[in-house]
């Protein structure tokens, strides 16, 4: 069933690249909360940073530029077709110390200890969310940080018509539209960005949370203290 739903990701996504890579680029707004999203991190110069489910690569220039020259940014995703815009956008800006990874995000190891894990609209897509933000977190270096940027319905009172178009918006995104769920693929999403919240406040000293786009749009990030090797 999990290989299923990968499979059913990775061929979505990779027949989507071109158009998903469009939309992450020109959809007003979404750049700010991506820098938004990159500043919850607290990187500094030098660090190096993952990013789990990097798409099309369209976070790397708000990383890049907190990182600096001397610092690292590994994307890493498992759709080939997501990859290859990613990878033509490292070529094409020139940018040396980025470089992206085909793997899954929640298996992968790393020889050294990341100083930060970003995940944006990804912990919606995993199986077992609470599960990979847990082990994101045993993977940073002491002292590292992660942070998940998502969507899910609103919570504010007028949430009722921006929730009934953000649900079109989720099955219009998801891998097998309303097949294969045993509950609408909204509520699937809505617990899935819950859950992993839960289990970063649970990890993290220190926890920051925003919310934007009429309580849509969450931005957590957390200062890990028990992690590392
Ligand atoms: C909605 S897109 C988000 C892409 C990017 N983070 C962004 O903000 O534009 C989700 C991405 O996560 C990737 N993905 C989902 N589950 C994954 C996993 N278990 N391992 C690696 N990549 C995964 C998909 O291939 C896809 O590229």
């Amino acid at each position: 069933m999990a290989h299923d739903s990968t499979a059913a990701a990775q061929q979505f996504y990779g027949r989507w690249a071109d158009l998903y890579d469009f939309l992450a680029r020109a959809t007003p707004g979404l750049g700010r909360l991506r820098a938004h999203a990159a500043d919850a991190l607290a990187l500094e110069p030098g660090d190096t940073v993952v990013e789990m489910g990097c798409g099309t690569g369209a976070n790397f220039e708000h990383l890049r530029e907190r990182v600096g020259p001397a610092g690292r940014v590994v994307g890493v995703d498992f759709t080939r077709g997501m990859l290859e815009r990613a990878r033509d956008r490292i070529e094409r800006e020139d940018w040396r110390n980025v470089h992206v990874v085909q793997a899954d995000a929640t298996g992968i190891e790393f020889r050294e200890s990341p100083d930060a894990i970003l995940a944006t609209f990804v912990v919606g897509m995993l199986g077992d969310p609470g599960r990979a933000v847990n082990r994101w977190a045993d993977m940073l270096a002491p002292g590292g940080s992660l942070a998940l940027l998502d969507a899910a319905q609103t919570n504010q009172w007028f949430g009722c018509p921006v929730n009934l178009a953000f649900r079109g918006l989720v099955v219009a995104s998801s891998p097998t539209g309303m097949d294969g769920y045993d509950r609408p693929p909204w509520a699937i999403l809505d617990e899935r960005v819950a859950t992993a919240r839960r289990a970063l406040r649970a990890r993290a000293d220190e926890t920051a949370h925003t919310e934007h786009a009429l309580g849509v749009v969450r931005v957590t990030g957390g200062r890990i203290d028990s992690g590392g090797a």
